[in-house]
């Protein structure tokens, strides 16, 4: 089964009011005729502008993390009820730049994707491994470890609705990508291990791929069918790049 792609920006800590319409502009009329779903996922402060430049386009937009919490005495943290209210569609969690700087445990993230759910959000769930990991042959151990930590707590509705993100710590931003083979084998270790619980949740759920995604190596990635997309850090950042890896797609 193909499922329908999607191609999503990951802007981390970048973006500013005066650089960024112009950027969700321009991507959002790259990929306007184009059959993927895209979206954007910025930090807090240009959601409102992501709402204002890209509500009446094909492209949605979303955040990089939630807090777990509602409303309430949590200094610092973003609700799922505030995400809505800026018309945000997507959430990720679990990204390896958060379970590093800020120690989310595999608890905490499952704990995020039940709040995004709740939210009726769609959450993309992050996986992956270190290349210490990866060269101590615990590459799979690790990345079904943190699948589970979190799967465990949904019903098979509730996994249908996730999406989740294969992104290998040791190509993160290093411009080191992996092989279509490499990724191809992870994205079958989660789909299978889905299937465990649900096969209709493992044919639908969407898997996309993320570390160093560039336009030249996109085509190779996505040709391979349990590929279901990319999470897309730096590329995104650059109008011609992001659209170039969407008409991969
Ligand atoms: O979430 C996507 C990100 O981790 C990948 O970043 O710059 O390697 O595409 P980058």
């Amino acid at each position: 089964m193909k499922r329908h792609p999607i191609l999503v920006g990951n802007w981390k800590m970048h973006g500013s009011r005066s650089s960024s319409v112009e950027l969700m502009s321009s991507i959002a009329s790259g990929v306007s005729m184009r059959p993927v779903d895209v979206a954007l996922c910025v930090p807090f402060p240009l959601l409102q502008l992501a709402e204002e430049t890209l509500g009446s386009s094909t492209v949605a937009w979303g955040a990089q993390t939630l807090s777990e919490n509602e409303d309430g005495a949590h200094t610092g943290d973003v609700s799922a009820r505030m995400l809505r209210e800026f018309g945000c569609s997507y959430v990720i969690v679990g990204h390896s730049e958060r379970r590093s700087a800020h120690g989310e445990s595999d608890e905490v993230v499952a704990a995020k994707t039940r709040t995004a759910l709740q939210a009726r959000l769609t959450p993309i769930v992050c996986v992956g491994e270190t290349v210490f990991d990866r060269e101590a042959g615990l590459a799979k151990s690790i990345i079904l470890r943190q699948l589970d930590a979190v799967m465990s707590t949904l019903d098979e509705v509730e996994r249908e609705r996730c999406i989740v993100a294969y992104e290998p710590v040791w190509a993160i931003g290093t411009g080191l990508t992996a092989t279509p083979e490499q990724a191809a084998e992870a994205h079958g270790w989660i789909r299978s291990r889905i299937a465990e619980g649900s096969a209709v949740a493992a044919e639908s759920i969407r898997i996309l791929y993320g570390g160093s995604v560039k336009p030249s190596g996109a085509k190779d990635l996505f040709s391979m069918p349990g590929i279901d997309g990319a999470l897309v850090g730096g590329a995104s950042l650059i109008s011609e790049s992001f659209v170039a890896i969407a008409a991969a797609a």
